[in-house]
């Protein structure tokens, strides 16, 4: 199949294009189209032939269900069982949530319609839900008349793609068309929060954060981090998604251990290790950091540490670009696990095939690994998908 690229103004989208778009949807299409997070792919949302395509597209595991994207709170109440919704989750709750942080990275897990179907909430009894905020994003929901699934637009297993070129390179041929709005804001998805638990609980983290949560509903908690290998060999997930291996760029990418200045020692020795076997060495930093390296190394910063949104912004394209240069490594530093700190270090946790190691310790990070070979297992492993 041919993959069409619309491109659209990503403030006041041509009506004419969103239309096509949409009956591309309708007709049971995929559709990939910008957020303010990352690009989605769209189907129809109500649609199981649709939803069963979204997953062979994506190369996607069939437990891991998909988000729901709406363009009104009014959408909500049809696609979410009233009965569970009065008694497990009030509407009081959800309507508050959507007035504070919708349109917005925030997907609401709600207890699920019967007339949503299964393949869309992968098996689950609730359904995720959210109002993306982006104007194209807005126009197609509503367009389209039905709500959209909206998987991130990347194979299964790869980094998020923050621009339609990330689309096409994992999906041209695959999807009927995209629309392209150039770079998305955000750059690492939305949180997804349980509303049906008490206190609500934070299944993945994202673009809103915890604190901003908190300020709202109180309490909130965090799912603890899933450690497991892979789907065989564990029990049912809080949000299936979070157990399989994620983001990864086609490169090892290798985390250290500590925040700079003593992670930046580690990942200069760390590279020095990988350069004299003759590796290319890439390295994922904040501005602050980048001009710190070997002038052999090929560096790409993502913005100012001091500014974390920067860095969101920038996470997913750095590691696409950096593959694309043709590293054999790349070597990245943590942040400060306050605020988006907690997205950008999730994400990059699950981007890791390894981590680099502190002072004394023989390289966890470049032994074992061969060229073009990936390091499995360890803490940082798991099935990729
Ligand atoms: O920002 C985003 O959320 C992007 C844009 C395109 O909207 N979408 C996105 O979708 O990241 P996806 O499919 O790549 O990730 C959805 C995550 C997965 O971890 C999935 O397991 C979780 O949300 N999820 C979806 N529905 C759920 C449910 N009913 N219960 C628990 N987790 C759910
Ligand atoms: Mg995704």
């Amino acid at each position: 199949m041919k993959t069409e690229v619309f491109p659209v103004d990503p403030h006041r989208p041509d009506p004419e294009t969103i239309s096509r778009a949409a009956a591309i949807v309708r007709a049971g299409g995929l559709v990939a189209f910008p957020t303010e997070t990352v690009y989605g792919l769209g189907a129809n949302g109500l649609d199981a032939t649709a939803a069963r395509r979204l997953f062979v597209a994506k190369g996607r595991p069939t437990d891991n269900p998909f988000i729901l994207h709406v363009a009104s709170l009014e959408e909500v109440w049809s696609l979410v069982d009233s009965s569970c919704l009065d008694s497990s989750c009030p509407r009081s709750l959800v309507s508050k949530l959507a007035q504070r942080f919708w349109p917005g990275p925030l997907t609401l897990v709600l207890p699920r319609a019967a007339h949503v179907p299964p393949e869309v909430a992968a098996g689950l009894s609730t359904v995720g839900i959210r109002m993306p905020a982006h104007p194209v994003a807005l126009a197609f929901i509503r367009a389209a008349g039905v709500p959209l699934a909206g998987p991130s637009a990347n194979a299964s297993g790869r980094p998020s793609p923050t621009t339609a070129a990330h689309v096409l390179a994992d999906l041209d041929g695959r999807i009927e068309a995209v629309l392209d709005a150039g770079p998305t804001g955000v750059g690492v998805e939305s949180t997804v929060l349980d509303v049906g638990r008490t206190p609500p609980v934070i299944l993945r983290p994202g673009g809103v954060t915890r604190e901003m949560l908190a300020a709202v509903l109180g309490k909130v908690v965090e799912a603890p981090p899933h450690r497991g290998k892979g789907p065989a060999d564990e029990g049912p997930a809080l949000s299936p998604g979070t157990k399989y291996r994620h983001y990864a760029p086609s490169a090892p990418l290798l985390l250290a251990r500590e925040l700079p200045p003593r992670g930046m020692e580690m990942l200069l020795q760390e590279g020095g290790r990988w350069e004299a076997r003759g590796f290319r060495v890439g390295a994922l930093l904040a501005e602050e950091e980048g001009g710190d390296v070997p002038p052999t190394w090929v560096v790409r910063t993502v913005g100012r540490r001091a500014d974390l949104a920067e860095v969101a912004a920038g996470l997913f394209a750095g590691m696409r670009e950096l593959e694309d240069k043709g590293v054999d490594v790349i070597l990245a530093l943590p942040y400060p696990e306050e605020g988006l700190g907690r997205a950008i270090m999730n994400r990059l946790r699950k981007a890791a095939s390894g981590e680099i190691p502190g002072g004394g310790e023989e390289g966890a990070g470049s032994g074992g690994v061969t060229r073009g070979g990936e390091k499995g297992g360890g803490e940082f492993g798991g099935t990729s998908s």
